[in-house]
């Protein structure tokens, strides 16, 4: 925890300490480790002199900032009506079979995080999932095992 605790000092010192910085700090700390961890939310306290309450509370409020460990890459299955109509369940189960992880969690190697979504406005080309961003339309059970064999070569 000492390696962690030096980076976070380096973020925090990049700003010159500033209060005002926080939003930057926290940003510089979710790109390091992929989410917030604990024990830098309580060394930016520290330093900053803010209390950590005040500091969860603006990491909760942004969505582009996690209070738990995410993958490298963010898979999210939509489950809105539509898709779900369609058979959005079955691409979950077979994404949550493969990984071994229900949604909400991330794999242990932590190349995955499964989540899911109410809809992304798109429900003519249901199911729909996202992968690091890119959009996968009508998707069936080989489209799951095309997304994880293109995601765990990298
Ligand atoms: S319900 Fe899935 S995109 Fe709208």
């Amino acid at each position: 925890m000492n390696v962690e605790s030096q980076k976070v000092k380096s973020f925090i010192s990049k700003y010159s300490n500033e209060k005002k910085a926080l939003l930057s700090i926290l940003q510089d700390i979710q790109e390091e480790y992929n989410y917030l961890p604990k024990e830098a939310l309580i060394n930016v306290s520290k330093i900053l002199d803010i209390p950590l309450i005040d500091i969860i509370g603006v990491a909760t409020f942004y969505s582009s900032f996690s209070l738990k460990p995410r993958g490298k890459y963010i898979i999210t299955v939509c489950l809105g009506t539509a898709c779900h109509v369609k058979g959005g369940p079955k691409i979950l189960n077979e994404f949550e079979r493969k990984l071994n992880i229900t949604a909400g969690s991330t794999t242990e190697d932590k190349q995955f995080t499964l989540e899911t979504v109410a809809c992304l406005g798109c429900c003519a080309i249901g199911p729909v999932v996202v992968a690091d961003g890119n959009y996968y339309s009508q998707t069936t059970i080989r489209t799951v095992h095309s997304i994880l064999k293109k995601y765990r070569k990298k």
